[in-house]
C-alpha cells in the first residue's frame, strides 16, 4: 500500500512515553527504512501541559484532551500508555471503533479486559499489541506468537516485577530485613511510595495471567492466579535457604497439568542455587520457558524502565506500520481458542519448606514427623538449631506432595504442644 506517512498518535508522556518518542526520534532513519514509509507523531494527549517532561517535545503536539488523538481521522495508530483500566480502557475501544490500530504496554486493562478488546480489533480487522506490558524491554509476547508459535508450551516461569527482585536480591547479598530495603527502594525509586502492586505480586499476577493465556491458548481469569507476595519472606528464611542451596525469588509459574488443565500462579518460592533463573539480580527480568519442539529457552533483560519499554512500544509500532505497508493488518489476533480450567492451589503438587520454632526437647522431631507421614508428607532434608535455653528452630524440605496435604498436616502441627509456632512456609521449584 503506497503512503506518504503513517501517523501515530500518543495517550501519555510519562516514563514508558516518553521512551517511546525518544527511540523514535534516536532511530528515526533506520525505523522508516525498515518500515519502508516516514513516521509522524501527530498528537500527544496528556494530563497536565505544564508538567516537565523527560524528553522536549515540540509543545504544538501536547493537548489536554484525549479525543484529538481518538478521533483524528488521520491518525493510523494510537499508543495508549496512560496506564489502570479506566479511562484506559474506554480510550482503546474508541480508537479501535475509529478505525485505529492500538499499541499498548497496559498490563493491567490486558489482564483484565483484554479478551473484549482483542475480539474488538479482530471483528475490525485492527492490530492491538502490547510487547511492553510484560517485563518492559524483554520481548516475549511476540516470540510467544510468532517464533515459538509451534510448540506446545509446558512450562513457563518468571521473575517479572523488578522491584520485589531488587528487594529480595538485597536482602540476599546483604542480610537485610524486608522493611529497611522496602524503605531503601523507595527512597531510590524503584519502588512506588503505596508499593502494594508490587510487593503483593499483584503486577506478576497481571503479567503471568498474559503469559499464561498466550502459552496454553485459553483465557486465563486474572482472578484465578492464585497470588502471594513478598511481604513474609525474612532475612532468616534467607539465610536458611542459602544454607540449603536455594534463594528465594518472586516467581509466576503456569504449567500444563494435563490437555485440559493448567497451573497459574505467583508467589515467592525457593529456587536452587543453580536454576537458570537464580542469577537474575536486582532490577532484571527473567522468563524461561520449555517448548515440546524447542527445549528451553530463557528470555533476560530489563523488565521496566523508560528506555527498554519505549523499545518494545516501538518494536510493535514498527510491526504495526509493516502490516499497514503490506495492507496485512489484523494477522494475529487473539490466540486464546481453548477454554481450559485452572488448577485450583490445593490440587498442585510441589516441593515445601517450612519453618517452625518448637520445644527444645527429644522426640518434637518425632512427633511432627509423624504428623507429616500420616498426609504423605515426606521429608527430603531438615535443619535443627537451638534459638534459647528451651527453643530451637527447625526447618523441613519435603518431597513433592499434594498442596491440600500440606496444608492440613500444617494445621495439625500448628496445634502440637510442642509447637511454639509455624514461622513460614514457601514452595520450592525445581
Ligand atoms: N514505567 C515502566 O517502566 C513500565 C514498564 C512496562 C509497562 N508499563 C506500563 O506503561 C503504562 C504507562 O506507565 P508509565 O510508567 O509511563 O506511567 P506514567 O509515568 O504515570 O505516565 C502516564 C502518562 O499518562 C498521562 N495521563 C494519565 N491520565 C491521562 C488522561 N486521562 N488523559 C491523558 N493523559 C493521561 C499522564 O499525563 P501527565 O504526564 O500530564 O500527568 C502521563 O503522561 C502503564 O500501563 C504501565 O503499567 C510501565
Amino acid at each position: 500500500m503506497l503512503r506518504d506517512s503513517i501517523q501515530i498518535g500518543l495517550l501519555g508522556l510519562g516514563v514508558v512515553g516518553s521512551g517511546t518518542v525518544a527511540v523514535i526520534e534516536r532511530n528515526r532513519e533506520m525505523i522508516e527504512k525498515k518500515i519502508g514509509c516516514p513516521i509522524c507523531i501527530r498528537r500527544i494527549a496528556v494530563r497536565d501541559l505544564n508538567k516537565p517532561r523527560l524528553i522536549q517535545v515540540d509543545r504544538r503536539l501536547l493537548t489536554t484532551d484525549p479525543n484529538e488523538v481518538l478521533d483524528d481521522p488521520k491518525t493510523d495508530i494510537v499508543c495508549e500508555l496512560i496506564g489502570g483500566v479506566e479511562p484506559a480502557l474506554s480510550f482503546v475501544m474508541r480508537a479501535l471503533k475509529n478505525g485505529k490500530h492500538v499499541v499498548t504496554a497496559n498490563k493491567e486493562m490486558i489482564a483484565k479486559e483484554g479478551h473484549g478488546v482483542l475480539e474488538e480489533a479482530a471483528r475490525r480487522n485492527l492490530d492491538f499489541q502490547f510487547e511492553g506490558s510484560v517485563a518492559g524491554g524483554i520481548p516475549i509476547i511476540q516470540p510467544m506468537k510468532n517464533a515459538l508459535a509451534a510448540n506446545r508450551i509446558e512450562e513457563l516461569i518468571g521473575i517479572v516485577n523488578g522491584t520485589t527482585n531488587y528487594i529480595l536480591t538485597r536482602m540476599a547479598n546483604e542480610r537485610a530485613d524486608f522493611e529497611q530495603v522496602l524503605k531503601e527502594a523507595q527512597q531510590r525509586g524503584y519502588a512506588e511510595a503505596d508499593p502494594t502492586n508490587d510487593i503483593d505480586g499483584y503486577d506478576a499476577q497481571y503479567k503471568i495471567a498474559i503469559l499464561s493465556s498466550i502459552a496454553f491458548t485459553s483465557r486465563v481469569d486474572v482472578n484465578s492466579v492464585y497470588c502471594e507476595g513478598i511481604r513474609k519472606v525474612t532475612r532468616a528464611d534467607m539465610d536458611y535457604a542459602h544454607e540449603l542451596g536455594y534463594t528465594i525469588k518472586l516467581v509466576g509459574v503456569t504449567r500444563k497439568v494435563d490437555e485440559q488443565t493448567v497451573q497459574v500462579r505467583v508467589h515467592p518460592a525457593l529456587l536452587p542455587l543453580a536454576h537458570p533463573l537464580a542469577s537474575t539480580n536486582d532490577v532484571y527480568n527473567a522468563i524461561y520457558l520449555r517448548g515440546d519442539a524447542v527445549g528451553d529457552v530463557m528470555f533476560y533483560g530489563r523488565g521496566a524502565g523508560s528506555m527498554p519499554t519505549g523499545s518494545a512500544v516501538v518494536g510493535d509500532i514498527i510491526d504495526v506500520c509493516r502490516n499497514i505497508m503490506l495492507g496485512a493488518t489484523g494477522r494475529v489476533g487473539c490466540t486464546c481458542f481453548e477454554r481450559k480450567r485452572i488448577q485450583p492451589i490445593e490440587e498442585v503438587i510441589t516441593r515445601y519448606y517450612i519453618r517452625m520454632q518448637v520445644a527444645d526437647r527429644p522426640k518434637v522431631l518425632a512427633a511432627i514427623a509423624t504428623v507429616l507421614g500420616d498426609h504423605e508428607v515426606s521429608i527430603e532434608s531438615v535443619v535443627q538449631k537451638s534459638r534459647a535455653a528451651d527453643l530451637s528452630e527447625i526447618v523441613w524440605v519435603t518431597h513433592e506432595v499434594l498442596e491440600r496435604n500440606m496444608r492440613n498436616s500444617l494445621d495439625e502441627i500448628a496445634r502440637l504442644p510442642v509447637v511454639k509456632s509455624i514461622e513460614n512456609w514457601m514452595r520450592v521449584e525445581s
